[in-house]
């Protein structure tokens, strides 16, 4: 067995605090010429390259990274992996996209060969733009949640996932049963939570594709279990608001639904939150669930029209989120891209720094796994990327006029995507080689 200790030498970055919180330059440790020791998959130390070097014990690997930067895995806090087939699919309003592209294509997963291809090609891609872990959607089909575990497992990557829960208001063969609904999720936590680095998330769909009894048995199921997760779709679209409103009567509003059925919690994650009030956030605040800020998936007319200043003011956990295949990339440099201009449109800022924080820290800490991800903090699990200044002519070109770290990384996150991911580690083993 080699658990052999192996050295990273680059320029190397990672966020330790929110910059909201701390400010900016308190939000960030940087070694310009810096050493990452990874043993046992995990990081057993990081500093200067000049100092670690000098105590490294003779016989060590050092791998050195040039013209580019190594920072902590990304961290995408919510994806539909069986929509990678349908990425990019035009639409208009959320609910005919979901039922003229979304559900055809979930209907294939009936098929466990399908979905086992699928979920490979998937977890390639998530690896290929430096993806180390995500909080991912699977079918309402039980075998598309093994499918998924399955090449997670393999690969030895933290991940969370689950089966979607959906009972009414969707075509018959994509539908399953309060009760069956229950069982089947019980079976797939029985055989995949805590099972190496993985979790189970329950997934009910979105409020309006659930009758009260099966939100009643997500909340059941919840309680049955330890560190289960809780996932699912909040006030995308002005459309699905007034549905929601108008299928739930007894309740004051979207989230009310959830929190009716103890839905709220800290591992609770909720994608997009465009159309939320005060009283929305203190409560989402309150209750230590997190939003899922989706920026790329504007299909709809706004689906990624975040507030994150509001957000902010109320303490709301937030991630980064691509939302395939709503979102229209796999990258998380792109989301960010995109997630500047979002708040460009609302007259807010997104710094370089703060765009850092929500693809790592941040996101580990509205999955609650920054004890172990998210940062490269001594004793953290060694997810971690190389990223490459000189992946493209033009960011090559540019690089050479930039001065500053935080010119070079707002670069890398305009100009970047899978392209400038060299490679991805997951638990201290290569996943993924650019070339
Ligand atoms: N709301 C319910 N289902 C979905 C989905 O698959 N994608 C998005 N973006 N929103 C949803
Ligand atoms: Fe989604």
């Amino acid at each position: 067995m080699t658990s052999a200790r192996k050295a990273y030498r680059a320029s190397i970055l990672h966020s330790i605090a929110d910059p909201a919180e701390v400010g900016i330059e308190a939000s960030y440790e940087y070694f310009d010429d810096g050493l990452l020791i990874v043993s046992d998959g995990q990081v057993e130390a990081l500093g200067e390259a000049e100092s670690l070097l000098a105590e490294l014990p003779a016989g060590t690997e050092v791998v050195e990274h040039a013209n580019g930067l190594l920072m902590p895995g990304f961290i995408d806090t919510h994806i539909h992996y069986p929509q990678t087939g349908m990425i990019a699919a035009y639409g208009e309003q959320l609910l005919d996209w979901l039922n003229n592209y979304t559900f055809p294509a979930e209907r294939e997963f009936e098929n466990p060969e399908h979905a086992a291809e699928v979920a490979d090609v998937f977890i390639r891609e998530l690896l290929r733009n430096g993806t180390t872990s995500a909080l991912v959607f699977g079918t309402v089909h039980k075998a598309s949640v093994d499918a998924f575990f399955s090449a997670a497992e393999q690969r030895n990557l933290r991940m969370i996932g689950g089966k979607v829960l959906m009972d009414r208001n969707a075509p018959d063969y994509l539908t399953d049963t309060a009760e069956s609904g229950y069982q089947d999720s019980r079976e797939l936590i029985e055989r995949w939570h805590g099972k190496g680095r993985l979790h189970y998330a329950v997934t009910p769909r979105f409020a309006p594709t659930s009758t009260d009894e099966q939100l009643a048995s997500a909340g059941q199921l919840l309680h049955e279990y330890d560190g289960l997760y809780m996932h699912t779709h909040l006030s995308e679209n002005r459309d699905e608001v007034e549905w929601v409103k108008s299928l739930f009567p007894q309740c004051s509003g979207y989230l009310d639904v959830y929190d009716h059925f103890n839905l709220l919690s800290e591992r609770s994650v909720f994608a997009h939150g465009i159309h939320l009030c005060d009283d929305e956030c203190q409560r989402l605040a309150q209750t230590g669930s997190a939003i899922a800020f989706c920026p790329t998936s504007n299909l709809f007319l706004g689906s990624g029209l975040f507030n994150l200043p509001k957000m902010e003011q109320h303490g709301v956990n937030v991630g980064l989120g691509t939302d395939v295949g709503a979102g229209t990339s796999f990258s998380i440099l792109q989301t960010l891209n995109e997630a500047y201009k979002v708040m460009q449109l609302q007259g807010a800022k997104l710094s370089p720094f703060k765009s850092l924080y929500l693809a790592t820290l941040g996101g580990a800490r509205a999955l609650r796994l920054d004890d172990r991800i998210g940062s490269l903090a001594p004793g953290n699990e060694a997810d971690f990327v190389l990223l490459d200044y000189h992946c493209t002519p033009l960011m090559q070109y540019r690089m050479q006029q930039a001065r500053t770290l935080d010119e070079r990384l707002f670069v890398l996150m305009t100009l970047g995507d899978d392209r400038a991911v060299r490679a991805t580690f997951a638990a201290g083993q290569c996943v993924h080689q650019r070339d």
